[in-house]
């Protein structure tokens, strides 16, 4: 009988050689025309990571565009009121990021006169900016060589050293032994991030048309249908009583949120959480990462009685995708 050997033994005794001119190649051959992969510009790099960090590539596009007419520098950023910000980031979702970007430009004008620091332990201090962040930023920027460790990049390194146990201690030692062998350190980090999200994915791995297969130790084994070892999130359900009070004249009634929980900052109709789920069906759900939200709304004519205001256009406000999906269903289409 085979004796199993451990993850970090197995990490220790590993013979892998990294790829670099392959995937490079491939990269350099392959890669999506994408308008962050034309510049330099710390702001602009900056601002796609964020984006980029929950949101796939074809919902950033159009908004990564937009976002520079509004907030053309750094400084333009750190002085708008936080409102505009969250509604240049409506339907981004993960709001906590424009909060974070705002912090951050406020925080670039106070600790770096304005401008973008070039230190990595700088830049990894900034809100909303964690190491594998940090690395994209600093690479790209600054070429030094500090590697991405995304969710893509993890699953390459996992099954290329057929290791999908490894911790990420072990993963971001194996991402900086490849970055440093590379020697091109912001073209390598793309094209690892390239590799992931199309060659290498999740539950489509193309190991025959893969330009690095010959050195992954787990190509052409199924990998797709190897059990995740994430952690499933547990998914609670929360019921809402939604108060609609409309007015012909005054438009919709409208609550900002407080400045933390789910929507924070964000605007909606005055919400009430129920204790129990209610008998009647929800006129609708909608789902977050860790809540099913049902709705049970309310229809009144009545004047409120909650604080809010009166909002006749609701394109001036960042409304959560939940809340517009709502009242596109009562047909409530306050643009103006
Ligand atoms: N995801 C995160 N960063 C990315 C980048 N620079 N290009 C494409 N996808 C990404």
């Amino acid at each position: 009988m085979q004796a199993s050997i451990s993850p970090l033994k197995s990490l220790m005794t590993n013979s892998f050689s990294v790829p670099c001119k392959p995937l490079l190649q491939w990269y350099r051959a392959n890669l999506r025309e994408l308008p962050w992969r034309h510049t330099s510009d710390p702001y602009q790099i900056w601002v796609s990571e964020i984006m980029l960090q929950q949101t796939q590539v074809k919902t950033v596009l159009p908004r990564y565009q937009q976002w520079f007419q509004l907030f053309p520098s750094i400084q333009h950023l750190a002085v708008a009121p936080l409102d505009d910000v969250l509604k240049a980031w409506e339907g981004l979702g993960y709001y906590r990021r424009a909060r974070f970007i705002h912090a951050a430009a406020q925080q670039i004008i106070a600790k770096h006169d304005g401008v973008f620091p070039e230190q990595f332990d700088a830049i990894v201090n900034l809100p909303g900016i964690g190491k594998s962040t940090a690395g994209a930023i600093a690479s790209f920027c600054f070429d030094m060589n500090t590697p991405v460790l995304d969710g893509n990049v993890k699953r390459v390194l996992k099954r290329w050293h057929e290791l999908p146990e490894a911790t990420d201690k072990q993963l971001w030692r194996l991402a900086q032994t490849a970055i440093d062998t590379s020697q091109k350190f912001a073209t390598w980090n793309q094209a690892m991030m390239e590799l992931g999200a199309t060659m290498c994915q999740a539950h489509r791995a193309q190991c025959d048309d893969c330009p690095v297969s010959k050195h992954c130790k787990s190509a052409f084994s199924n990998i797709e249908k190897q059990p995740s070892n994430k952690k499933k999130t547990a998914v609670k359900d929360v019921f809402w009583q939604i108060n609609l009070h409309t007015h012909p004249d005054k438009g919709l009634w409208l609550q900002q949120r407080p400045n933390k929980g789910i929507w924070a900052s964000l605007w909606t109709p005055p919400i009430i959480e129920l204790d129990t789920r209610p008998n009647v069906e929800p006129c609708y759900i909608h789902l977050l990462t860790h809540r099913r939200l049902h709705f049970y709304t309310i229809q009144s004519k009545s004047e409120p009685v909650s604080k809010g205001r009166w909002v006749t256009d609701i394109t001036d406000l960042a409304l959560p995708t939940g809340i517009h999906r709502l009242l596109s269903k009562y047909h409530i289409n306050t643009m103006g």
